[in-house]
């Protein structure tokens, strides 16, 4: 039940690899990323070893989880429990080596900056680290290179919600405190089109309305009532649109413009209706 070494001195090799299977939400007013994974944590045990020919040729055995010391590896910026389900075994090696592969929910914190949304590239880490066990008991091994990771992750993705999955990539680091580290970084991209036809295009539309009141003449009193009702449209748009656009501590640029056409508007109407009345 203790750390399978047979000098204390020595570290013990773990080794994580992770492969996305899809991308299941992006929260970004929560800034929560919620991702399906496939994570194979395998370690050495160096009093697990056998020589296959001395039993019949037998490589490898699966016995029930709980019954053998495991690392404490967990995702650093993991939210919630896993809601995935797990299987109950672990497999052994006869060359010591043992490994858990789970599938897992990973509901996990991320800093996201939509300020260009809807044209936004988001990056989140996915950090494996030990909770207990220092760097000098601990040694994190990264196997993988980033092209091999990349192509199983484009072969193994299934949905990816409203995103395109750029690129995945991993390195091991040891952090000051001595704890060591694999950190994952997924890189992706908005499908913008959702909120073009929903949002861009019915503010061009609005914007273009706008300016058509030019065409009517000052003297009928026609133009105010065309801008008030064009600036009620606008209005109930933005009251609706409230709910699909992210909200976080930098407000998009593209809010800040419409923000801004509405401000604006108010202040002519009002110098319209003071002129109309001269
Ligand atoms: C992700 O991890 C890398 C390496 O530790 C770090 O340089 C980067 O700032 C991290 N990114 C975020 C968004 O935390
Ligand atoms: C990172 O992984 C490599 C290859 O497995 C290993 O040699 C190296 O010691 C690791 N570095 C850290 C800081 O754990
Ligand atoms: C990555 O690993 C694969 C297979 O192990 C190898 O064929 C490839 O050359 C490696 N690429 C780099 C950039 O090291």
């Amino acid at each position: 039940m203790s750390r399978p070494v047979k000098d204390y001195r020595s570290r013990t090799k773990v080794a994580v690899r992770m492969v996305m299977n899809g991308i299941l939400d992006v929260k970004e007013a929560e800034q929560v990323l919620i991702i399906f994974v496939w994570i194979r944590m395998a370690w050495h045990n160096e009093f697990l070893l056998w020589n296959a020919t001395d039993f019949c040729g037998l490589e490898r055995i699966y016995i029930d989880k709980q019954s053998l010391w495991k690392p404490d590896v967990l995702i650093e910026e993991t939210l919630d429990k896993n809601k995935a389900p797990t299987g109950p075994y672990l497999q052994i090696k006869n060359d010591g080596w043992v490994s858990i592969t789970e599938n897992n929910v990973v509901i996990s914190a991320c800093r996201m900056d939509v300020y260009r949304f809807p044209f936004d590239i988001q990056s989140c880490n996915i950090s494996f680290k030990s909770i207990m066990y220092r760097y000098t008991e601990i040694e994190s091994l990264f196997t993988h290179n980033n092209t091999l990771i990349m192509k199983r992750n484009t072969k193994m993705i299934r949905t990816q919600f409203e995103w395109w999955f750029l690129n995945m990539s991993a390195i091991n680091e040891t952090d000051r405190d001595g704890f060591t580290r694999i950190v994952y970084t997924i890189t992706m991209k908005r499908r913008p089109a959702l909120y073009i036809v929903n949002f861009l295009l019915p503010v061009l539309f609005f914007l273009c309305l706008d300016l058509a009141s030019l065409l009517i003449s000052d003297t009928s009193g026609e133009k105010l009532s065309y801008k008030i009702t064009v600036l009620l449209a606008v209005t109930l748009m933005q009251i609706l649109l409230n709910e699909i656009l992210p909200s976080s501590d930098n407000i998009p640029l593209i809010c800040k413009e419409a923000l801004r056409l509405t401000l604006i508007r108010p202040s002519y109407l009002l110098y319209m209706t003071k002129n109309s009345s001269n």
